[in-house]
């Protein structure tokens, strides 16, 4: 199997540790392990064995997990490494060489580069930015979909919240979604992981519970802020999740026995809420920051507020590809940022507003310096993509 290199993680792996400023991450601040478990962080930390867990996850965890979706069961539940590995396992499960995949875009590039990976024809539908009154939105077309889904389809692919322009599918969007992958057989794989980071408070509906062939991924590491536990999960059918499960045997055998668990603190009820009240206030504040920035850029710069998640998505009007000016930034400032071309559409860059605002302000101050020294093509429409 021949696969292209994945972007976005590798600038990533390369980069994220050696800025000085790091705004290409997606997610919230990552907690600290004493700011998870307070003062017994100590005696529960050193009591658990350090022996293989449950492989499919704890059913402690498995059942916090289902408790995230109207109606699912701990055998739904395969808890896996991350929503990486989720994502993985789904696809090298569903895809066979030759199956057509439809792929939401823009979007983290994971399924695509293993869709493509595994022989599969690639088919993008893509999000776009759309007026409607005074609202503004990347908003999905229906009639496209329709026209991309047919009995060659194995797997429609969405990212919801999406990755990275913080859109949000609407709940009739996603009934359409699952309506028209259930007429041709399809599945439907659903990205779910910055679901609970809605800037309005009101949570993304989910595929889950909609159709038979779905498989909801998420994990902890964007909208709790625990990318480093590696904690993520695939809901669907008992059948198809000890399918998963059995596929995951190959992989990465079981969750780290600490993940798995701070992961069940992190989601008791109450708990949970306090962490997605804590990503909700933490972007609140950025987008406020953003957004002043914006303003002051009006001529060269425009966005279409997201709606969820943890990242602002930019279009910007200079002569200039996404990578070389992010490298530009790197380069010169010390900033990291993700060019929009690692997401599917040049001509933007992905900002992380999940971090420190003093972090972000200085960033975009260094960012300032580097859009000043580049010329400019034109005006730019708040409408196209
Ligand atoms: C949409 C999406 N899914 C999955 C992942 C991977 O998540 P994890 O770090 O839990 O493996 C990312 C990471 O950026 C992501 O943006």
């Amino acid at each position: 199997m021949r696969i292209s290199p994945f972007e976005l993680e590798r600038l990533q792996s390369l980069h994220e540790h050696q800025v000085e400023i790091n705004l290409a991450e997606s997610g919230v601040e990552p907690l600290r392990v004493s700011d998870l478990l307070g003062p017994h962080a100590g005696n529960a930390l050193l009591d658990q064995p350090l022996a293989y867990t449950q492989t499919n996850g704890t059913a402690e965890l498995r059942a916090a997990v289902a408790a995230t979706l109207p109606g699912a069961a701990d055998s739904e539940v395969l808890v896996n490494s991350g929503g990486a590995e989720a994502n993985f396992v789904a696809c090298w499960r569903l895809i066979e060489p030759g199956d057509e995949v439809v792929v939401m875009q823009p979007n983290y590039g994971q399924v695509a580069g293993l869709a493509e990976g595994f022989g599969a024809i690639v088919r993008p539908w893509c999000l776009r930015k759309q007026r409607t009154g005074s609202t503004l939105r990347w908003a999905p077309d229906l009639d496209e979909l329709r026209a991309l889904v047919s009995d060659r389809t194995r797997l429609v692919a969405i990212c919801n919240p999406n990755n990275p322009t913080g859109a949000r599918l609407t709940e009739a969007e996603v009934a359409v979604v699952c309506e028209l992958a259930g007429r041709h057989g399809a599945w439907v794989l659903s990205d779910e992981i910055y679901r609970g980071v809605e800037h309005d408070g009101v949570e993304t509906p989910t595929v889950w519970g909609r159709t038979e062939r779905v498989i909801v991924t998420g994990g902890l590491s964007k909208a709790y802020g625990l990318p480093g536990l590696r904690i993520g999960w695939a809901v669907s059918t008992e059948d198809m999740t000890a399918s998963l499960w059995s596929r995951r045997d190959y992989t990465t055998i079981a969750p780290g026995a600490l993940g798995d668990l701070l992961a069940r603190y992190a989601l008791a009820p109450g708990r949970r809420r306090a962490l997605l009240e804590r990503a909700r206030r933490i972007t609140a504040g950025n987008l406020r920051i953003i957004g002043d920035w914006l303003d002051a850029h009006e001529s060269e710069l425009s966005w279409v507020p997201p709606e969820a998640g943890a990242m602002a998505f930019i279009r910007y009007s200079h002569d200039i590809g996404s990578t070389a000016l992010a490298t530009r930034l790197r380069e010169a400032e010390g900033v990291l940022i993700v060019p929009g071309d690692h997401c599917g559409l040049d001509g933007h860059l992905r900002i992380g507003i999940g971090g420190r605002p003093d972090q972000l302000r200085e960033g975009l101050a260094r960012l300032d310096r580097v859009l000043a020294s580049l010329p400019h093509r034109m005006r730019i429409p708040t409408t196209d993509s």
